[in-house]
C-alpha cells in the first residue's frame, strides 16, 4: 500500500519534447521520450494526488486517472502551463521544450533551389517557462530540471537561483544510462537550502518518488 503523502494535493507536470514548426512538414525536436514526466505523473498519482500532466508529443499513454493537455511547442506549453498553474501545489518541470524556435514560419514547404547549397535559418528564443512560474509560484514548490553535458552541477546551482526553483534535479545526459529516451536515470538532487544528493542509477519511476519524498518536505 502506498503512502497516500500527496493526498488532497495538485501536481502539474511537464513533460516531453516540443515541436518547433519550420514548415507544413518539418520541425525542430530534441531527444526528450516523455518517460521522466510520465513517471513523475505515476508516482504522483500513487502517493494521491490530483494530477495535470502537459505533455509534448510522445506515444507514451497518460497513467490511469491523470488529467492531461497535449501541446506541440513550447510556447503551447508555456501558455498551458500559465493557465493552469494557479491551481497546483507543486509543479514538476521534466519536459525539454526547445530553448529557440523559427523566427519565421514557413507557410509553404521550403524549397531546393538549384544553384542554392546553403539554408540558413534564423532562430529565436522560447519563453523560459520555469523562469516564468518562478516569478510567480508564491508558496508553490517548483521543481526543474536541468539536462546538462558539462559543468553539470554549477550550471544547476545557477538555474535554480536565477529561476527560483525549490529543487533542480540535474541529469548528466551525456550517460548513455540516463537523460533522454532510456528506462533509467542518474540524477544529483539540489535544493534551494543548499543541500546535494547524488542518486544511484535507478528506474525513471525510482527517481520520481525521490524527488517526490524531496519536493514534499517543501510544502506548506
Ligand atoms: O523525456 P525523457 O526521455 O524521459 O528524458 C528526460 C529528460 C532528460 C528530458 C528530463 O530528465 C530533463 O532533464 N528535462 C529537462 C530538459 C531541459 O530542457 O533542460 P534544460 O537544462 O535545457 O532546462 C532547464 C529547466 O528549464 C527544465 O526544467 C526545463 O523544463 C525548463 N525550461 C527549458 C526551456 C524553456 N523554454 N522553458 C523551460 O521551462
Amino acid at each position: 500500500e502506498t503512502r497516500q503523502d500527496l493526498e488532497g494535493r495538485m501536481v502539474l507536470i511537464t513533460a516531453g519534447p516540443t515541436r518547433e514548426a519550420i514548415d507544413p512538414v518539418r520541425f525542430l525536436s530534441n531527444r526528450s521520450s516523455g518517460k521522466m514526466g510520465y513517471a513523475l505523473a505515476a508516482a504522483a498519482k500513487a502517493r494521491g494526488a490530483q494530477v495535470l500532466l502537459i505533455s509534448g508529443p510522445t506515444p507514451l499513454q497518460a497513467p490511469a486517472g491523470c488529467q492531461k493537455i497535449d501541446v506541440l511547442s513550447a510556447k503551447e506549453m508555456y501558455d498551458a502551463v500559465m493557465d493552469h498553474y494557479a491551481l497546483s501545489d507543486l509543479i514538476i518541470k521534466a519536459a525539454a521544450p526547445a530553448d529557440f524556435t523559427p523566427k519565421r514560419y514557413a507557410a509553404q514547404k521550403i524549397k531546393k533551389v538549384p544553384g542554392q547549397d546553403e539554408l540558413v535559418l534564423e532562430l529565436e528564443k522560447t519563453p523560459d517557462i520555469a523562469a516564468a512560474l518562478g516569478a510567480v509560484k508564491g508558496e508553490r514548490v517548483l521543481v526543474g530540471f536541468a539536462a546538462e553535458t558539462q559543468e553539470v552541477l554549477q550550471h544547476a546551482k545557477e538555474k535554480l537561483r536565477d529561476k527560483n526553483m525549490d529543487i533542480i534535479a540535474v541529469n548528466d545526459v551525456s550517460q548513455p544510462d540516463a537523460g533522454f529516451d532510456v528506462d533509467t536515470n542518474r540524477i544529483v538532487l539540489l535544493n534551494r537550502d543548499g543541500e546535494e544528493k547524488a542518486l544511484p542509477l535507478l528506474s525513471k519511476r525510482e527517481v520520481a518518488d525521490r524527488i517526490l519524498d524531496e519536493a514534499i518536505r517543501y510544502l506548506a
